[in-house]
């Protein structure tokens, strides 16, 4: 009784689709046939998308990590015959389309990033809190590594990064710290790194609100999944691909990303070809951020096809 619970407990903060209700009223689901999810995850946004649709529409799951998608898998199999489910980036979603020779789609979701499940499994490297090989690979099949990154980069090009992806101000200190302790060995774990980290920032960045790993992390992900090239690539793709009337909505929870959908969004409805639904991001509300603290940042916006 108590493991089922516990399971259940850890099924709902893994599985909890950020902002669904406004993914949902934003889509307008109904009449809706063709639904491309490109970030599948766990399904969870999946589920209620196609709970939501008509009996005949089709729902195509797209994601990079295999793993998550034999998760989804189970969480859709009541919807059997409704759903297909590919592992692949959507920076190819315009070769998705051609291989189910789908001309024009309803609807195009990204909720951008990692999931929870993702960043808590101590095997993907992810996360600082639990010792493990410095990956963070979504892809597993893909050849770049963290360790590839912090151990062969030069100090500049981690600067960059560090900055870039992750806003760090300790950048420098931080790239220069990784160099003279690689030159001793070379840093293969998350908490060798996090430790580097910690020590090379001033006291007062050791004690704050947020671990100072944390944006390091984030950015070190960001590069080796190539997050924001293929976002910038794959928007493009999924609004030329949807149909008149068709609507995309996007999730970000970085500030480069949600620049590059609200510059993308734009550029098009300078074209006259998309109307922007959300002038402002939605947000999620008090109530949704305190039962899923990690949908805090995150920024939803949407668009409607015009022609
Ligand atoms: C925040 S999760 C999505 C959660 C999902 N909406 C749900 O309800 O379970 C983001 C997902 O996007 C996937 N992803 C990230 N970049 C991708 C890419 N370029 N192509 C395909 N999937 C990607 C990750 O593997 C992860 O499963």
């Amino acid at each position: 009784m108590f493991i089922a619970e516990s399971l259940d407990k850890m099924a709902k903060i893994y599985h909890y689709p950020v902002m669904w209700r406004e993914v949902l009223d934003g889509l307008q689901f109904s009449g809706r046939k063709v639904v491309i999810d490109c970030t599948a995850g766990l399904g969870s946004h999946a589920y209620k998308i196609i709970e939501a649709s008509r009996k005949d529409s089709f729902y195509i799951g797209i994601d990079k990590d295999s793993q998550s998608l034999k998760e989804t898998y189970w969480k859709l199999k009541p919807f059997e015959g409704r759903f297909v489910l590919l592992q692949e980036d959507f920076i190819n979603l315009d070769l998705v389309c051609g291989e189910f020779n789908i001309k024009k789609a309803d609807i195009f979701l990204f909720d951008l990033g990692i999931s929870t499940y993702q960043l808590t499994n101590p095997q993907r490297g992810f996360s600082f809190s639990a010792k493990a090989a410095l990956d963070m690979r979504i892809d597993k099949d893909s050849l770049l590594t963290a360790f590839d990154l912090i151990n062969n980069l030069s100090e500049q090009e981690l600067v960059n990064i560090f900055k870039k992806f992750g806003e760090e101000r300790y950048s420098r200190r931080i790239a220069h710290a990784v160099i003279i302790q690689r030159k001793k060995s070379p840093i293969s774990t998350t908490t060798q790194l996090a430790k580097i980290i910690e020590e090379s920032v001033p006291p007062k960045a050791r004690f704050g609100r947020i671990h100072p790993a944390t944006r390091i992390f984030q950015a070190l992900r960001i590069a080796v999944n190539r997050e924001l090239e293929s976002l910038k690539i794959a928007l493009p793709k999924a609004i030329n691909l949807l149909k008149k009337g068709g609507r995309i909505a996007v999730i970000s929870f970085h500030s480069l990303e949600d620049r590059i959908v609200k510059h993308t969004f734009k550029d098009f409805a300078s074209q006259k070809l998309l109307k922007i639904i959300t002038k402002k991001p939605k947000r999620p509300t008090e109530a949704e951020k305190k039962i899923n603290p990690a949908s805090r940042s995150a920024k939803l916006r949407i668009a409607e096809k015009i022609i």
